[in-house]
């Protein structure tokens, strides 16, 4: 009889709101974060920042691990609060009063007092307070008071996946900050494969992931390009593997991960790109060389090199198919 493994060895590695200890391909962004809040260790002014990019780039992961880091290290308050979860001022002061040790019942509590123990506290202390998805918190006011008083001796980090958010921030706020932008680029397709081969490591057994299924489960996390997506196949797939009781985990358990999926994206191709694909769609199969002239015919403008990049991406997307060497046909999936 064959024995059972157990497929998933640690589930809590798989929630996306575990922090990794190793945060992979983000060394530039890590460093400039920590770059800016250094002069604070110093006795100097520290660069506030403005964290942007889309979502699951691991904007929340980089900047929490930089926090905990904080927390081990030295005395200076690190502040966490999520915008999404408290978008109205009262309640971000609270959460803030919270993380202080200055517990506030919910109701009942004017906010100027609030916000005055806050103060208090802060300013003479060094912080570095982190405001993510800001773009979710009703006002941005509750940053003026903030802006004004602890400019000194603290370090704001917002965050958000909106780069034009900044111009709706209001302009006292912004000759205060004088924030500093930070983007986070998409993954490439082989960071995304080895972020995700890194959380497949610690959660699950070895070897139960069979090669294909952890190919596929990439593929759609980079083309949706969202780690999350990868973390939620990884579990859905071993949960549906363990359910019948197979040894490992393989491509059609990812399939059926993929019907549950409940955000279903699509990928996001750049304008040149999704004329190539249109074309394919429409032909269903067609030589390469005449998919080029009908190309330049609608409008394409790039030359034959850029041309076959943008078809190894639709290729490696899982959207078409490239047949043949020399003479090359294209066909749609
Ligand atoms: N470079 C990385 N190394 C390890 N894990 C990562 C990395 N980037 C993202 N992750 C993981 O992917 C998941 C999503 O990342 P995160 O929550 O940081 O995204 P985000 O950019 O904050 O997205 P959103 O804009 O939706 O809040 C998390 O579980 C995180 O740990
Ligand atoms: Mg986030």
């Amino acid at each position: 009889m064959v024995e059972f493994r157990q497929i998933i060895r640690n589930e809590e590695i798989l929630d996306p709101n575990w922090i990794p200890s190793k945060i992979l391909h983000r060394e530039r962004e890590l460093r400039e974060i920590k770059e800016s809040i250094k002069p604070l260790f110093d006795g100097r002014r520290a660069a506030n920042l403005f964290i942007y990019g889309r979502t699951g780039v691991g904007k929340t992961a980089c900047v929490k691990y930089i926090l905990k880091e904080i927390k081990e290290k030295s005395d200076v308050a690190a502040i966490y609060v999520n915008c999404w979860e408290n978008p109205k001022q009262h309640s971000i002061f609270l959460e803030i009063a919270r993380q202080i040790g200055r517990i506030f019942p919910s109701k009942g509590v004017r906010s100027d007092d609030v916000q005055e123990v806050i103060l208090n506290y802060l300013l003479d202390r060094k912080s570095v307070l982190v405001f993510d998805e800001i773009d979710k918190s009703e006002k941005q006011d509750f940053l003026y008071p903030i802006a004004q008083n602890l400019m000194k001796n603290s370090c704001i980090i917002l965050i958000t996946n909106y780069k034009e958010f900044i111009l709706s921030l209001d302009e006292r706020v912004l000759s205060r900050l004088m924030l500093q932008n930070l983007e986070f680029k998409d993954y490439e397709y082989e960071e995304v494969f080895n972020i995700l081969k890194e959380r497949v490591r610690l959660a699950l057994s070895p070897r139960v992931m069979s090669k294909k299924a952890f190919e596929r489960i990439v593929l759609e996390a980079y083309k949706a390009m969202d780690i999350r997506v990868g973390l939620s196949l990884i579990l859905n797939s071993a949960r549906i593997a363990e359910f019948e009781l197979s040894n490992q985990i393989k491509e059609e358990h990812v399939e059926k991960a993929l019907e549950k999926l409940s955000i279903k994206k699509e990928p996001k191709l750049s304008e040149q790109e999704e004329l190539v694909y249109r074309i394919i769609k429409e032909k269903k199969e067609i030589w390469a060389k005449d998919l080029y002239d009908m190309f330049v015919e609608r409008g394409g403008s790039v030359g034959e090199r850029s041309f076959r990049n943008y078809l190894r991406k639709l290729e490696k997307y899982g959207l078409i198919e490239i047949l043949g060497e020399k003479r090359r046909k294209i066909r749609l999936r």
